[in-house]
């Protein structure tokens, strides 16, 4: 048997730096292929299975490591290799704005929301948005002590090692800095470092494809001294927890960060009208080829702090900030075919498969097109899109790419199309299982029927089960899961999310070893049992977005445990619950109570309880608590203050505050707002012109105070 042949754990230490020579070689080749070439010649699956062989024999054999060893090189890292940290305050993200318009809408909603009448000024600093990757570099008494990405926005990862090679992050801070002190910003790769880079790697046989890829992939290195060799950069531009205030207004703190010894962005302006923002906003557009690092739009925010605290937060991002961002990179390229993607939830996407292209410096190879309308040229609401023109495999189409987004397809070029084409027939049955699939009324979606019996749809509840914002386990990814649940042998099979937890201890009882199945290891295995054993105690949110309920998303879960705090009684609640029937049904108590969840509304309680009142579902819960334990939600940032926990209502004119405000301000102190008077309500705040509701109040002896007297109430609470 010849070295490449042997399983890991009976080569020879000789045969074991023979193998580690020929793998580095063939996975240098086929990461050439691969990036420069663009001609893989061997499967995903096949490659993964060169790294994690050549990563089982390091592991053993350390001492024979090579200098040019593929482990060394970037590529995704491990995840979880680089330790978590919970942010302090948590890194939002920005709304996104396309047009002039959408910006006059912003700042007329912030005016809005702030009650400021047309005269009095408002001022916005407006400054590049950079296509890199968020930072929160932490300093306690003036020194660096942690830098963490962003991660989900509440848990990001610890990359201090690697922060600390940076030359433009200081490693203190001077005097007048405070004790606490986050700075948050932007580490990227200017475009001219990025292709030198590549240069020099390209003899390594791996490339980065643009300039935030090579940021992110150097930050992820698991040896500090590769990044300090990668020109990596950093803009402060925000920041997180801080022991003392920094300033009165974005301008001056961003200015304070310079004064500290940060790099900041030159580009950054003040701009008293949504006129002057649009015009920096052009300028910027019109440079944006001689800016030497990558940007993707303009960064609006409220200048002063004090109306950025009141303006505060939606779920995800600032009321108080907004990004302008280019219009998307688009390009030409012929659609060869049509998938039909199944999701968790039966919904038929079809996917473009299309004549690779670069888009804004990205590869593309596939596009979504939405729903069946999309394709026939019909729009959302039944009006014609493209002029009516349908898609057809064959056809030349535009793609477009912005950001982040899956790119889409706008239009064909009528000019290119085949003479022989014919219109596209969506399906009516579902490709992988066979059952109908059918698009209700009203729906843009068709959907598969199969439920339980389609193997697409379970495959992919399983994927989301393990996803990132859900059980995160890593290691399972979507080759992983797909394999577990074909597994022939049942000692592997994972139908539901419990098979994943009982997996380790099924394969033990069973003559087959995972580790001797093609694309797994000795090494692999162990870290994926690892994976999921430290899954076992899971928080309440996480636990419920995981069961991948109907309109049940992170934000709704959050919302969910926060009032619930443990999982048994939501769903002791949700089974009690009975829907009202009809109008004036108000359904019963349970109902009330979940429908009365602050964000929570009929739609989100319809599907909740129905998901709880399903037997099947029932059984995989059930069977799912037998292996994992759902933590109760933190009490942790609960708020205290004079009005938690009470149900307000706002009534008559507000002078000080818009009532959106006022609503925003009484939810962030803990309480809540109700639009009606009734022996629930603990306080009614009424103004000038108050009619029905204060005479109710009055009626039901409830307390009534003015608006002087909530600030008088909160005020120390703000
Ligand atoms: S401010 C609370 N300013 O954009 C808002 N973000 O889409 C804090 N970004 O996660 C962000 N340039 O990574 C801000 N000048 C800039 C930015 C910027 C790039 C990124 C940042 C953020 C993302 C949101």
């Amino acid at each position: 048997m010849s070295p490449a042949e042997k399983p890991v754990d009976q080569l020879t230490p000789e045969e074991a730096g023979e193998e580690l020579a020929r793998l580095a070689a063939e996975i240098a080749e086929n990461d050439r292929l691969y990036h420069l070439e663009d001609a893989p010649v061997i499967s995903d699956a096949a490659y993964d299975a060169l790294r994690i062989r050549n990563a089982e024999i390091e592991a053993l054999f350390p001492e024979l490591v090579r200098v040019d060893s593929p482990s060394l090189k970037v590529g995704p890292a491990p995840t979880g290799t680089f330790g978590p940290v919970v942010h302090a305050r948590p890194m939002l993200s920005l709304d996104n704005v396309f047009s002039d318009d959408d910006v006059r809408d912003f700042v007329a909603s912030v005016r809005r929301f702030l009650a400021f009448p047309p005269d009095q000024e408002l001022v916005f600093t407006a400054e590049p948005k950079i296509d890199g990757l968020s930072m929160s570099l932490r300093y306690e008494r003036r020194r660096l002590v942690t830098a963490a990405t962003r991660g989900d926005g509440s848990t990001g990862e610890n990359v201090t090692a690697n922060i600390r090679t940076i030359k433009e992050i200081p490693e203190r801070l001077p005097e007048d800095a405070p004790d606490v002190v986050e700075v948050r910003g932007e580490v990227y790769m200017r475009r001219d470092d990025f292709m030198a880079l590549n240069q020099r790697m390209a003899e390594t046989g791996r490339v980065f494809a643009n300039p935030r890829n090579s940021a992110a992939g150097s930050l992820r290195q698991l040896d500090p001294e590769i990044t300090r060799s990668r020109p990596l950069k950093f803009f402060a531009y925000a920041w997180g927890e801080t022991s003392e205030p920094l300033g009165k207004t974005q301008y001056d703190v961003v200015r304070r960060f310079g004064d500290w010894g940060f790099k900041v962005n030159d580009r950054m302006v003040r701009c008293d009208s949504v006129e002057a923002l649009l015009k920096h906003y052009h300028a910027i557009e019109a440079e944006r080829a001689d800016i030497p690092y990558d940007i993707d739009g303009v960064v609006y925010k409220v200048d002063r702090l004090d109306l950025q605290e009141r303006l505060g937060f939606r779920s995800r991002s600032p009321r108080w900030a907004t990004a302008h961002k280019f219009a998307a990179e688009k390009a030409m390229t012929v659609l060869n075919g049509i998938d039909i993607q199944v999701g968790r939830t039966g919904a038929m996407t079809p996917v473009a498969r299309l004549e690779p292209v670069t888009v804004g410096g990205v590869v593309v190879t596939n596009a979504t097109l939405h729903n069946e309308d999309y394709i026939r040229g019909i729009g959302n609401t039944g009006q014609p899109i493209r002029d009516g023109r349908d898609i057809r495999v064959g056809d030349t189409v535009i793609v477009q790419r912005a950001g982040d987004v899956i790119p889409q397809i706008l239009d064909i070029v009528p000019e290119k199309r085949p003479a022989d084409s014919k219109p596209y027939v969506f399906p009516d049955r579902c490709p992988v299982c066979g059952s109908h699939a059918v698009r209700e009324e009203g729906e843009a979606v068709r959907r598969c029927t199969g439920g339980l019996i389609c193997s697409a749809q379970a495959v992919e509840r399983l994927r989301h089960f393990v996803s990132r914002n859900a059980f995160d386990i890593e290691g399972l990814g979507e080759k992983q899961i797909e394999f577990f649940f074909n597994a022939e042998d049942p000692a592997l099979r994972v139908r539901s999310p419990a098979d994943i937890f009982t997996l380790k201890e099924r394969q033990e009882r069973s003559l087959t070893k995972l580790e001797n199945v093609d694309g797994f290891g000795a090494v692999s295995v162990r870290k994926l049992f690892g994976a999921i054993d430290d899954r076992r105690n899971i928080e309440f949110s996480r636990f419920l977005y995981a069961l991948g309920i109907r309109h049940i998303g992170e934000t709704n879960a959050k919302r969910l445990a926060r009032h619930f705090i443990g999982f048994a009684a939501l769903m002791e609640t949700a089974r009690a619950a009975e829907i009202p029937e009809g109008k004036g049904d108000k359904g019963n108590a349970a109902w009330q109570e979940i429908n009365g969840v602050n964000g929570i509304g009929g739609v989100v309680a319809e599907a909740l309880v129905e998901f709880f009142n399903e037997s099947h579902n029932l059984e995989v819960v059930d069977a799912l608590l037998a292996q994992v334990k759902v933590l109760d939600e933190e009490r942790v940032g609960e708020v205290s203050s004079p009005v938690s926990g009470k149900t307000v209502v706002f009534t008559g004119a507000l002078e000080k505050m818009s009532r959106d405000e006022a609503k925003a301000m009484a939810e962030r102190l803990g309480a809540k707002v109700s639009g009606s008077v009734s022996k629930k309500t603990d306080l009614v705040v009424a103004g000038p012109g108050a009619g029905s509701k204060l005479k109710q109040a009055t009626e039901l002896g409830i307390e009534v105070i003015d608006e002087e007297q909530w600030f008088e109430r909160v005020g120390n609470n703000l």
